[in-house]
């Protein structure tokens, strides 16, 4: 056990009833909490702003990912008037490289119905701030508690993690939400008496570091979790089996072609459609995912391009395994001069710069083959 942890422990024993939980978690929060850029200076109430601004860029990417360009919007619209009279299109071209473009869309919607329907002031409360543009019930709990200390608790991936195994919750996910979400908000503590400002949006920022940095998939560091005397995983010795998941029914195995097509030191790629999977995320131009689909009708969905003549199949193929489906993906090359254009619908990026894009991992596996040697 840690130095810290044992000090917390010290002043707040932990009652079998569980009643200690909120207070060790705060306590542990106060010393160990993330420094993030949207997180105001310890006992300050956050900006609903800038907590909204980053629970809509966390949705979907991670934290690491969000800081600069959370700062950059910040830098550029510093309130959600500014941001509300900005143009669409200048969203747009800041979020590049977040992915997800829906998001941006209904953040610049979301910022013009505040002006526009709220005088310039977020709701208060979950209900209210669910009526807006790209708010669903996970945001809303998060920003209605960090912002605004409401008494709710929004229940992400980590939190998830932490619940489960603190309580061994043994029903698998996702019909084990609507329970672990009750036992979350347990985590909360009791109401308090006398209007004293609720820690809602701590507690829930609490878990959320808690499950990042200690009770993480693998190999938890139960040692330093200022809940463990108290986790049933734990006592069982099985952390890592929480959540239960039920088995995965692994789908037909999909096959299709991806084309790695250079221009000098460029690559051409596009955007996929915003709905469905990887919505919004970039990949290089290729066939349809099929099953039993042969490799003469993948070929056939090659983009057209002055300047190939002929497309290199590289030896091997790249595998991926999505959650309900296996995919196999022969990789075809091609060099095309300087002055090839980009098909309709797609651009080219410089090799040197791929990172900036939201690229998922199966187009890094793509992309790794088609340029290896
Ligand atoms: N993920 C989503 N919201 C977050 C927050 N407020 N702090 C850290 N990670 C988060």
């Amino acid at each position: 056990m840690s130095a810290s942890s044992a000090t917390i422990k010290k002043k707040l024993p932990v009652a079998s009833d569980g009643t200690a939980r909120p207070g060790l978690l705060l306590a542990w929060y106060d010393r160990h909490r993330r420094r993030l850029p949207w997180r105001p200076p310890a006992g300050e109430r956050a900006d609903p702003y800038r907590v909204w601004l980053s629970e809509i860029m966390l949705q979907q990417t991670g934290v690491k990912t969000v800081g600069p360009y959370f700062e950059k919007f910040l830098a550029r619209w510093p309130g959600v008037d500014a941001l509300g009279r900005a143009s669409l299109d200048d969203v747009l071209r800041m979020w590049a490289g977040l992915g997800y473009y829906s998001r941006a869309r209904n953040l610049h919607a979301c910022a013009v119905a505040v002006l526009r329907d709220h005088g310039g002031a977020f709701p208060d409360t979950e209900e209210g701030l669910r009526s807006l543009p790209g708010v669903g019930p996970y945001t809303a709990a998060a920003i209605a508690a960090i912002a605004f200390g409401r008494r709710t608790m929004p229940v992400d991936g980590n939190i998830e993690r932490v619940v489960s195994r603190l309580f061994a919750v043994e029903q698998t996910l996702p019909q084990a939400k609507p329970l672990i979400r009750q036992l979350a908000a347990t985590l909360l503590g009791e109401s308090r008496a006398g209007g004293e400002k609720s820690r809602a949006g701590d507690s829930a920022q609490a878990l959320m570091d808690l499950g990042s940095s200690i009770c993480t998939p693998k190999k938890p560091a139960c040692a330093l979790c200022p809940l463990n005397d108290d986790c049933a995983a734990r006592a069982r010795g099985d952390q890592e089996s929480y959540p239960r998941k039920a088995p995965k029914k692994s789908g037909a195995l999909r096959r299709g072609a991806a084309f790695v097509v250079t221009r000098g030191d460029q690559l051409l790629v596009r955007s996929r459609p915003e709905k469905g999977l990887l919505g919004g995320m970039t990949e290089v131009p290729g066939s349809d995912w099929l099953a039993a689909q042969d490799d003469m009708a993948a070929l056939q969905q090659a983009p057209v391009l002055k300047g190939v003549a002929r497309w290199h199949r590289k030896a091997g193929t790249v595998t991926h395994v999505f959650t309900h489906f296996p995919l196999e993906l022969a990789v075809y090359t091609a060099k095309v001069p300087a002055r090839a254009r980009a098909p309709e619908g797609m651009r080219w990026v410089p090799v040197a710069t791929l990172d900036d894009e939201a690229l998922p991992s199966v187009m890094r596996k793509v992309i790794a083959h088609g340029l290896g040697g």
